[in-house]
């Protein structure tokens, strides 16, 4: 399905180029040099703006890889933001940790759980779960609850495209989704800064959603592991923490389910989680964000209704109120 949209934010306002420049000659000095974790082929992606897109990765998976006509059309943010400054509590909650511990994060072999109310469940290999489905590139506003934002080429398939594959019943009104917790591997979930394993839900409406995607990569090759390796959800009219990582279980249910970050404190934190400039957080407005990698000299933006997709996603919402249901 062919989604257009008009792009209010002009690449001007997410980053000045000459700094944009600048900072890709530093990321590739970098990467070459070794300072900054890639490879040479992540170095040549940055050096050029076309390739940096749409390179084929060693993985055939990755090859020939379309853009999704709807995509954004700012510039994306620079690779380094969208890889070292992460939210992945399992492993740190600074921003720089994800990217320094989740190298410990076993990837290979991986397999995701379904179950619940849907009539095809059990265990399916990762294998299993990409098979069917061809990969594209989809280049989606990301924003934070924090009020920072980037723009994000990421590499996927529509999330209602597999859940149909499980034929849920009628009785399936939400779904549940959870990331592994392993204390082997994630350092991060010993300590008791949220309930684990983290978990978050979605109607089903919402889940089967074209915009809903299930994503496998960022910048034309598989996910990094602080990014939420090898398959995370990518809800871009929702605020990040909906976006849950590396999923080992997705569950059909009657009720609305569990989420982490509601469960730590559902005052601050709802449900529906829509970006929203007219609700602000308990603690801080939502009415403008800062676009991440613009350095000293960028000027926030203003933070638009369902992150600029209301066109598309506002209809799943008709006479909800959103204020109540935040
Ligand atoms: N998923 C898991 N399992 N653990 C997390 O801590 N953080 C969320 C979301 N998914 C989080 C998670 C938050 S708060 C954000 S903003 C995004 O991941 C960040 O995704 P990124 O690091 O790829 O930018």
């Amino acid at each position: 399905m062919l989604i257009r949209r008009p792009d209010s934010i002009k690449p001007s306002q997410i980053t000045p180029e000459h700094l944009f420049a600048q900072r890709r000659e530093l990321l590739i000095a970098g990467l070459a040099a070794g300072l900054i974790p890639g490879t040479m082929a992540q170095a040549q992606r940055a050096a050029d703006p076309e390739s940096r897109q749409l390179a084929a990765a060693s993985d055939g998976r990755f090859a020939d890889l379309k853009r999704w006509p709807g995509s954004s059309t700012a510039e994306p943010t620079a690779l380094e933001y969208v890889t070292q400054y992460n939210n992945y509590y399992e492993f740190g909650t600074d921003k720089g940790e994800p990217a320094r511990n989740a190298h410990t994060l076993v990837t290979d072999p991986w397999s995701v759980t379904v179950e619940g109310e849907a009539e095809n469940t059990g265990s399916f290999t990762l294998e299993d779960i990409l098979r069917p489905h061809a990969l594209e590139e989809r280049i989606y506003r990301f924003r934070c609850v924090e009020a920072w934002s980037m723009v994000v080429p990421w590499v996927g398939f529509p999330l209602g495209d597999l859940l149909k594959r499980f034929a849920p019943t009628s009785r399936a009104k939400y779904v549940q989704f959870f990331t592994l917790n392993d204390p082997e591997t994630m350092p991060g979930v010993r300590s008791r800064v949220l309930d684990w394993p983290y978990r978050e839900g979605l109607t089903i409406a919402e889940a089967m959603h074209p915009l809903a995607l299930l994503t496998v990569g960022v910048y034309g090759q598989a996910l990094p592991n602080q990014n939420g390796a090898p398959l995370r959800l990518i809800v871009p009219w929702k605020y990040g923490y909906k976006s849950i990582k590396s999923i080992v279980r997705i569950r059909f249910m009657e009720n609305e389910p569990e989420t982490s970050w509601n469960m730590a404190n559902a005052r601050e934190y709802g449900f529906y989680s829509n970006v929203n400039p007219d609700v602000p957080h308990p603690r801080w407005s939502q009415a403008s964000e800062r676009p991440l990698g613009g350095g000293l000299f960028a000027s926030r933006i203003p933070t638009l209704l369902f992150n600029g997709y209301a066109e598309e996603v506002a209809s799943l919402y008709a006479g909800l109120d959103l204020v109540r249901n935040h």
